[in-house]
């Protein structure tokens, strides 16, 4: 908080920068809702300039003349605009466009998880130079306000776990080969139509769009920053239908799980395909919602739910940092909240994934004869993996069937040395499978 920032009594001025899907939604919510904006929040919000590539593209939205322009710079070089929108995505030029408008002295909104995952502290510290706010609100989550929850609602609290589903595009792929027995492509090329995926999708099925997000809400919520390579990352391209339908059998879902679990001074930081209990709430967590978990001392378990992806339920997201920082601009207000710029506050290691212990779902590939059983829990057995259940099925002369196992907790170490010895073996056919497995502390 400062009193040198003047205060501005009159209405503020927004530029987009990116009329893509989310730019399109955040264009729509400014000017159709511009009058009950204005209504909730008492002085007016312009939406002066959007600036795009391509100004050709019906987006159904009707603009004054000017408005649509092809020059970013447009946006940033005038005096008149408060709060630059980036909605390009990707690295370059958004972290140029953002670092000029900042050091312009004016605020910034992005939903740009992967240059926050990966730049988040040097533009914070750009924005605190300039004493300019950044908002993220739309980099996780979607809809879900996950970024007001964790640094302004659970300020109280001490967190010690942040588990969700934020990849809407693998939730709605998963959902899918679950409940329809869709194939990965097909389901994927729904996701990408509905606007869900990145421009990229494999940020999506490999885990990384989740990987970013994970980075930012742990930084929030832990208070060091982490950055996507803090984070062990895999995603869902290896998950067959048939482990879908073991999985149910066990009495299991399978999701894609971001974790972030504090224990001691030790920090956890994973993405990856998770079997998750039925009965969990975050087990009907179905399409492209997203769920997110969080555990605080002071208010105990807590779940979030709602859409994480799409031209609206995105823009919302953006639309509460412009009127935060408008609120902001209007009070003479200057770093109110942090933003990701924490590391001091902390002694947090990030744990190596070898150390990290699971339950675990394995399925193997094997040639039915006698003594496969033995040879493979053997194997298991040396390194202290404790089977808790097997199913094997049919019986095919010749050809290979899947040997399916529960274990008890088990090292990711001792399983990755298990797996690498049971591949070698002859009667087993193909890669082995694992699974880390969520809910099961035996
Ligand atoms: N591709 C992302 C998703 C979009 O599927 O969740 C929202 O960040």
């Amino acid at each position: 908080m400062t009193g040198e920032v003047k205060l501005k009594r009159s209405g503020v001025s927004v530029g987009i920068i990116g009329f893509g899907t989310v730019g399109a939604g955040v264009a729509k919510i400014l000017l159709q809702k511009r009058v009950d904006i204005e209504r909730k929040i008492g002085f007016s919000i312009s939406l002066v300039k959007i600036a795009d590539l391509d100004v050709k593209r019906d987006r159904g939205i009707r603009l004054a003349k000017n408005v649509l322009v092809k020059d970013a710079g447009e946006i940033l070089n005038s005096p008149d605009i408060d709060i630059v929108i980036e909605l390009i995505g990707g690295i370059h030029p958004a972290k140029e466009f953002i670092l000029k408008a900042l050091r312009k002295g004016k605020h910034v909104i992005t939903a740009n998880k992967a240059l926050l995952a990966t730049h988040g502290p040097e533009l914070f510290k750009a924005a605190r130079e300039n004493r300019v706010e950044l908002g993220f609100e739309a980099s996780v989550a979607g809809g879900i306000p996950i970024i007001k929850i964790i640094r302004e609602a659970l300020i109280g609290n001490e967190i010690h776990a942040v588990y969700g589903i934020i990849n809407g595009t693998s939730n709605y792929i998963l959902t899918k080969m679950t409940e329809e027995g869709l194939d990965f492509s097909t389901a994927l090329k729904q996701a990408q139509a509905l606007g869900y995926a990145e421009a990229d999708p494999t940020f999506d099925i490999e885990g990384i769009d989740a990987a970013h997000k994970l980075a930012i809400a742990a930084s929030l919520a832990f208070g060091k920053s982490f950055s996507l390579n803090d984070v062990y990352t895999e995603g869902i391209t290896k998950i067959t239908p048939l482990d879908i339908e073991f999985a149910s059998e066990f009495g299991y879902k399978i999701k894609l799980l971001a974790i972030a679990k504090k224990i001691d001074q030790n920090i956890e930081l994973r993405v990856h395909p998770t079997m998750v209990p039925k009965e969990y709430l975050i087990s009907s967590v179905n399409g492209v919602f997203n769920a997110v978990y969080i555990e605080g001392d002071a208010i105990g378990p807590a779940l979030y739910y709602g859409k994480g992806a799409g031209e609206m339920p995105t823009a919302s997201a953006v639309i509460s940092d412009v009127v935060d920082i408008a609120r902001n601009i209007r009070a003479g207000a200057f770093n109110r909240i942090r933003g990701m710029e924490m590391s001091e506050r902390t002694n947090l290691k990030v744990k190596k994934m070898d150390e990290v212990a699971s339950c675990y779902y394995f399925r193997f590939s094997v040639f039915d004869r006698p003594g496969i059983l033995s040879k493979i829990s053997g194997i298991l057995g040396a390194r202290n993996i404790s089977i808790r259940s097997v199913i094997q099925k049919g019986r095919k002369k010749e050809k290979a069937v899947p040997l399916v196992m529960m274990t008890h907790r088990a090292r990711e170490k001792d399983v990755v040395s298990a797996m690498k010895e049971i591949n070698k073996l002859k009667v087993v056919s193909g890669k082995p499978l694992y699974i880390r497995v969520e809910g099961s502390e035996e």
